[in-house]
């Protein structure tokens, strides 16, 4: 949710900023701008829509100097017009301030300026800021003091970027409940405030994480100086960046998510090769539990949001399945706000992509405030939900920039595969041979993932000849039942087609009413061991008896679904428990394709934003 960058120690900061936004555009595409010191004075552009309007308009009417800060904006308090697209000023626009998060006593604020005289132009939440560290200045010795009795005032979340005119070489950030890092140029005197680190990946060998409650004062000469909101001196730990920076960018292919989509294979074989060793035993060396914390646990309980969600249901399929432990699994926005039976020999485990997404960082708070251990999966090292639990699996899927996840849910499928047959070892639950027998199968995924991926065209031909429906229904169950939500999920965002995730046992209480001869149901009978086999047949017997038209997703060589299909995807044969990471991946394109032949901007659908920060 918006995107935030500042630079200082460079001569033209404006292209700095510029490709900033470019990098952050993911995270939110309702408008841009910049603000930018020159001559002493600081000067705006902004345009509402993409970044590409705001380039426009640079082009347009130059402007020159350094420092700067930038922001791209996913609205949440007023429109994406240019009057509420950021930077906002002060009333004598001497300061300037770009704001990811919510300001949640703007309005008792804004009230309390404007009876004092201030005027304010926008309908935004972050208008209040600039001109309360305004309001205050005339109070304090400096304008970092300033800046810290303006943020004790203000209530909520944000990652701020700061210039003022009093001081043109300086630019400040403060962090508290969204995300913010301080990056080190590779050039002397060279720093930079961004929302995440690809922002600046070009830029920085050393990043800072700052710390909730933190402001940080940015200055070539002086480097960089980071306090507390109650002013007490802290000392900086800078970290390595592990990411390259050609992880940034599209490698040939036409968009980011296809990419990543291709980027699978390699992304499940890492994993396994970190934690399988040559007898195929799975150690999970970086958590900090023994055996005996996995024998006492009682429960496991799974929260995320949206695609991260689908992994944690999943996941709780194959715990359950090996660990004989009781596993449930919640959407974190609905965790946070229940009373859930949860204590000290519960494990939480937090599911997430970005690391940053608010209701999954507040239900973990939650967890541990109840005294319960938190393990998070999570693909961002640094992030605010790593940074807060007490153990982490990292998905290692790399840099996702295509709004619509899809490496890093096969690489959270992954993980759990990995944590359900470490925890089912430890607590004796899982025979050697069917252990073994599993870490046989899931060496072999990838390969599996590459037989779909040879035959995207197959799967593009029959996106293409579907894509104009109104809706479409996906039909899946037990294991994939978690695929059919997400294969509907990644259709709906990107393609913009009304697509629905149903467990296909489930069908008859209600959905069937859809079926017609126009309806694409896209049924997923790939489970050829399981008990569930034939019952998905004949709910595709049942779609076939209402002239439905059934995409079906078989085992190769199948034949009992293939009958019944006026398409086919065929997968290669694995077992049962791991069949969704391949699956997922032929519904992954299909979702693609759909999208293609129906003209959307994949890489950043409408409304979407990659990172959600706030509730
Ligand atoms: C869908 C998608 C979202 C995210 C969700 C959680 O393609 O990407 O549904 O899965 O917003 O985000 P993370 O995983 O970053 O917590």
């Amino acid at each position: 949710m918006c995107g935030i960058i500042g630079c200082t120690g460079v001569d033209h900061v404006t292209p700095v900023l510029l490709e900033g936004l470019r990098r952050l555009e993911y995270r939110g595409y309702d408008s841009a701008g910049l603000a930018v010191l020159s001559g002493g004075r600081i000067q705006t552009r902004k345009t509402p829509g993409r970044l590409a309007g705001l380039e426009e308009a640079c082009r347009a009417r130059p402007v020159d100097g350094s420092p700067g800060i930038a922001h791209t904006r996913w609205a949440t308090h007023g429109d994406p017009s240019e009057l509420n697209a950021h930077p906002h000023l002060s009333g004598d626009g001497s300061i300037a301030v770009v704001h990811n998060g919510i300001i949640e006593n703007y309005l008792q604020l804004r009230r309390e300026l404007e009876a004092e005289g201030h005027v304010f132009l926008s309908e935004t939440d972050t208008e209040v800021l600039p001109h309360l560290i305004e309001d205050e200045r005339p109070r304090h010795e400096s304008f970092r003091e300033a800046l810290r009795a303006a943020l004790q005032r203000a209530r909520g979340a944000y990652a701020l970027g700061v210039v003022a005119a009093e001081d043109p070489q300086t630019v400040y950030a403060a962090r508290q409940g969204s995300p913010l890092i301080i990056g080190i140029g590779r050039a002397k005197g060279e720093y930079y405030l961004a929302s995440d680190v690809p922002a600046i990946l070009n830029r920085i060998d050393e990043v800072i994480y700052l710390d909730e409650g933190q402001i940080a004062t940015l200055h070539p000469e002086h480097g960089i100086a980071i306090e507390t909101l109650d002013g007490e001196p802290v000392e900086e730990d800078r970290k390595k960046v592990e990411l390259r920076s050609e992880d940034a960018e599209k490698a040939g292919f036409e968009t980011f998510m296809l990419k990543e989509i291709h980027e699978q294979p390699r992304v499940i074989r890492g994993l396994l090769d970190r934690h399988l060793d040559a007898a195929g035993r799975i150690e999970l060396a970086d958590l900090p539990w023994d055996r005996e914390f996995f024998r006492t646990l009682d429960r496991i309980m799974i929260v995320a949001c949206g695609t991260a969600y689908h992994a944690g249901m999943y996941g709780r399929l194959l715990l359950e399945n090996l660990t004989g432990l009781a596993v449930e699994t919640d959407l974190a926005s609905e965790f946070r706000y229940r009373n859930p039976k949860i204590s000290g020999d519960t494990l939480v485990i937090a599911v997430s992509q970005s690391g940053e997404t608010a209701d999954t960082l507040a239900s973990i708070r939650m967890a541990r405030e109840i005294g319960c251990p938190v393990l998070s999966i999570c693909n961002v090292p640094g992030s605010s939900i790593v940074r807060e639990s007490d153990g982490v699996l990292f998905t290692d899927a790399g840099l996702e920039i295509g709004v619509a996840s899809t490496k890093a849910y096969t690489a959270q499928q992954t993980a759990f595969i990995l944590l359900a047959l470490y925890a089912a070892r430890l607590r004796d639950e899982v025979e050697p041979e069917r252990s073994a027998e599993l870490v046989e199968a899931l060496r072999r995924i990838p390969d599996a993932i590459h037989y779909v991926l040879e035959r995207q065209d197959a799967i593009r031909a029959i996106a293409e000849k579907h894509h104009d429906g109104a809706s479409s229904l996906y039909l899946g169950r037990k294991f994939n039942y978690p695929t059919a939500l997400e294969g509907a999920l990644k259709n709906k965002e990107i393609s913009y087609q009304h697509a629905e995730g149903y467990a296909a046992g489930e069908m008859k209480h209600g959905p069937i009413a859809l079926i017609n001869e126009y309806l694409p149901v896209i049924c997923i009978c790939t489970q050829t061991r399981d008990e569930v086999y034939d019952k998905v047949v004949s709910n595709l017997k049942e779609v076939e008896a209402r002239n439905g038209r059934i995409i079906a997703l078989v085992t190769e060589g199948d034949e009992n679904a293939s009958r019944l299909a006026e398409d086919l995807i065929a997968v290669p044969p694995t077992l049962d428990e791991l069949s969704p990471v391949i699956n997922v991946v032929a519904l992954q394109l299909l979702a693609y394709y759909a999208a293609q032949a129906r003209g959307t901007d994949i890489d950043k659908p409408r409304n979407l934003a990659k990172s959600v920060t706030v509730e």
